[in-house]
């Protein structure tokens, strides 16, 4: 038996309990004199409200949650996973990686586990980087978490940008298959554009040097992904030797409406076929995939046999897509 593919058996997906919607936002950042409105919000980015985290609450908590239900929908134990790849660019701490703290929470010691970090993109940076371990025969099944509480990288004086995030995560369980499975993925990334989405400070001497916050040139943003997605969309299909319309679902990165609409519009798909979180999440950056997907799996408009196009864009600049079969 040859077990050449990768194949997602599993979803899970965590949202912290609190709900903060635009007319809640809008009234905390009135106290500081920070003006907003929840008409503003939604018609630039259809997003209504996001989930945030409490204090102390880290994403390794969110990805072991995540991760615990996608081992239920997969009937695996932790133990089953010889791979743990968290993406997140919230790390719990600059060392060690997330993933082995998730790996210590889940009690699966062994297993590889390291973080992927390619900010929006990370799930599909970490989901093809899976793949390729479970096709090459490193790892039989493998665990790929998305997870993050970008509410800490936020500057709340920052109107342009601090209404558009959210926290949360979302996981997979993949395992070695004779059946496709992950059928295509392509990964990208241009340097020259780091400015246009960065947190751009550090920490050195005891001391954080530079700036801490999430910065973004939010047009610059908007034209890049609409671009990169498309593209990046008819390419990976045809590696899949499918077109857009054979595609079942299209779940590119949550980070604004009116993005998801001119990608359908440009690929000539039904905004029908599209799985739409942002409006109910916010940006959950690494998590916004995985969150879509468990969402649209649970609730049963994913089936068994669907293909479906997953794409990441964001901070790097990055971007990527992968075509599963369900
Ligand atoms: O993972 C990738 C994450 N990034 C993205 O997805 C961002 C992509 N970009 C966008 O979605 C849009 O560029 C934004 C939603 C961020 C901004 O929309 P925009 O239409 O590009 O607005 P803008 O930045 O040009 O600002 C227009 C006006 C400005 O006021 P003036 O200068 O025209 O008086 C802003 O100060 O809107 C103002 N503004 C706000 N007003 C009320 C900016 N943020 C807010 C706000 N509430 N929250």
């Amino acid at each position: 038996m040859s077990l050449q593919f990768s194949r997602i058996i599993g979803t899970g997906s965590y949202l912290p309990p609190t709900v903060v919607s635009n007319d809640e936002l809008a009234a905390r950042l009135a106290k500081d004199g920070i003006e907003t409105s929840d008409e503003w919000i939604v018609s630039r980015t259809g997003i209504r409200q996001r989930h945030l985290v409490a204090d102390g609450v880290q994403t390794s908590d969110l990805a072991t949650a995540a991760a615990q239900r996608a081992l239920a929908a997969a009937n695996k134990t932790p133990h089953d996973t010889a791979l743990l790849i968290v993406a997140t660019s919230t790390p719990d701490f600059i060392f060690p990686s997330t993933a082995c703290t998730v790996q210590a929470k889940l009690g699966n010691q062994g297993a590889a586990a390291f973080d992927v970090q390619a900010v929006c993109s990370g799930f599909v940076y970490a989901l093809t980087t899976a793949d390729s371990f479970v096709r090459a025969g490193r790892a039989r099944c493998a665990l790929v978490i998305g997870a993050e509480v970008f509410s800490r990288i936020l500057d709340w004086r920052d109107r342009g940008t601090c209404v558009l995030f959210g926290d949360g995560a979302g996981a997979v369980v993949l395992e070695a298959s004779e059946q496709p499975g992950i059928q295509a993925a392509q990964l990208h990334a241009d340097g020259s554009l780091t400015n246009i989405l960065c947190v751009p400070g550090n920490v050195a001497h005891g001391q954080v040097t530079g700036d801490p916050f999430l910065r973004m040139d939010g047009q610059a943003v908007f034209k890049q992904a609409v671009s990169v997605l498309e593209k990046s969309a008819r390419e990976t299909v045809a590696q899949a030797g499918l077109t857009i319309d054979q595609i079942d679902w299209l779940i590119p990165h949550q980070a604004n409406l009116r993005i998801l609409s001119f990608l359908a519009k440009k690929l000539g798909c039904s905004m029908d076929k599209v799985v739409v979180t942002v409006d109910q999440h916010a940006n959950t950056s690494a998590a916004s995939v995985p969150l879509a997907l468990d969402l649209a799996y649970r609730d049963g408009r994913i089936k068994p046999g669907h293909e479906v196009l997953m794409q990441g864009v964001g901070g790097g600049f990055t971007w990527g897509s992968v075509v599963a079969r369900m």
